[in-house]
């Protein structure tokens, strides 16, 4: 199967019922386990609708097994504290998703795991490895600077050193990153962005081999954050059209950033697909297309966002990204409003800096909007 078929086909419920072209929503919470060699049950992540939306995603991530959470961070968290323990060591990218940079400050600390931020360069990953590191945590494109990770480099330093790789995959989609087949253990993605797409669900999933997958099992069973067969539904729903509505994002994000850069209002610009990008050419190697979130720089004060966000018409100023209505933020009061300003300044998260998720609306409208509010 091609990327539209995996994504329209792959994992669909089909049994002893009349056939739809959709799965049913099978929302039982008890299963009658005489009938089957082990129990089923919501948070043991295995009731049919978390089965059928996992097959998808394995079949676009080409991953083993999965399992999908109540959200991103839910995965994020259970994978971790599944593969670490007491005295272990985490090499991990300073420049990430903000909650993910608060979980290792408030949690990690009080479990006593140890872990080196490092640059996405990746000499400096490699220097940061000692003998206790278990895990080397990349983000790529990451939030919000869009810095790119040379994924089958770290892959490769990992396995010299039998260390497990973890990569949060939410901002490039795997429709325009494999990184399973780059040589990653463990795939994340905040399923709440360009998964679920509609800006209405919120869900995590982990990609990875059968082995890793049992162990990050044992401890999602204990800390419970399974997802609901309803959302299952809307989220298997919303992947049949991913390859379709991320297409369109990345192709309007490209001439977004290629316009912005043209712009002498904006100061800077940070995509991936743009010549001065530092990652861009990592990033052709890696990636189909460069993903649908285009950083900026506008405007001297704070107040600038304010008044900008208010000329701006279709544009929403909101958290979050990844559905088809481009949304607009500020990171360093929304997505890494926790980060202390000071580590923030230093991995260039600025007061000015603008997070755009490009949605699927035409393209003219959008660079329409941009350029009168900026004016
Ligand atoms: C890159 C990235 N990873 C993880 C998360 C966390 O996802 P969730 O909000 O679904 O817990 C986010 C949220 O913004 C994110 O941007």
């Amino acid at each position: 199967m091609n990327q539209n078929t995996k994504c329209v086909h792959a994992g669909t419920i089909r049994g002893a019922m009349p056939q739809g072209a959709n799965s049913p929503i099978l929302t039982s919470t008890s299963f009658d386990y005489t009938n089957t060699d082990y129990n089923i049950y919501p948070r043991y992540f295995n009731i049919p609708n978390q089965t059928a939306v996992i097959e998808k995603l394995c079949a676009l991530e080409n991953t083993e097994t999965g399992i999908l959470f109540g959200s991103g961070m839910a995965a994020i968290t259970c994978s971790a504290l599944a593969l670490l323990k007491t005295g272990d060591h985490m090499v991990i990218q300073k420049d990430i998703y903000g909650g993910t940079h608060y979980l290792l400050k408030t949690e990690f600390e009080k479990f006593g795991i140890d872990y080196t931020f490092v640059s996405n360069d990746i000499n400096e990953i490699k220097s940061g490895i000692q003998k206790n590191t278990k895990i080397i945590y990349i983000e790529t494109p990451s939030n919000p600077l869009l810095l790119i990770t040379d994924i089958k480099a770290v892959s490769e330093i990992a396995k010299a050193n039998n260390i497990i790789t973890v990569i949060d995959n939410t901002f490039a989609t795997p429709i325009n990153q494999k990184p399973y087949d780059l040589g990653i253990d463990v795939v994340i993605h905040s399923g709440t962005k360009y998964l679920g797409g509609h800006s209405d669900i919120t869900c995590g999933v982990a990609l990875t081999n059968r082995n890793i997958a049992e162990k990050i099992r044992i401890s999602a069973y204990n800390f419970g954050a399974s997802l609901d067969a309803q959302t299952c539904y809307l989220l298997e729903r919303s992947l049949k059209t991913l390859n379709i509505r991320v297409e369109k994002q990345c192709e309007n994000a490209m001439i977004i950033a290629e316009a912005m850069e043209n712009d002498p209002k904006i100061k800077k610009v940070y995509y991936p697909g743009l010549k001065s990008h530092s990652g861009h050419e990592i990033a052709k190697k890696q990636m189909k297309h460069f993903g649908a979130v285009v950083s900026f720089e506008l405007g001297e004060d704070k107040a600038y966002a304010k008044r900008f966000f208010k000329r701006l018409k279709y544009i929403m100023p909101a958290l979050s990204l990844g559905g088809v209505e481009s949304l607009i933020c500020v990171p360093a009061v929304t997505s890494h409003a926790k980060v202390r300003e000071v580590e923030r300044l230093k991995i260039g998260v600025t007061d000015n800096l603008f997070r755009l998720s490009v949605g699927i609306e035409d393209t003219a409208d959008l660079l329409e909007d941009i350029k009168q509010a900026a004016a």
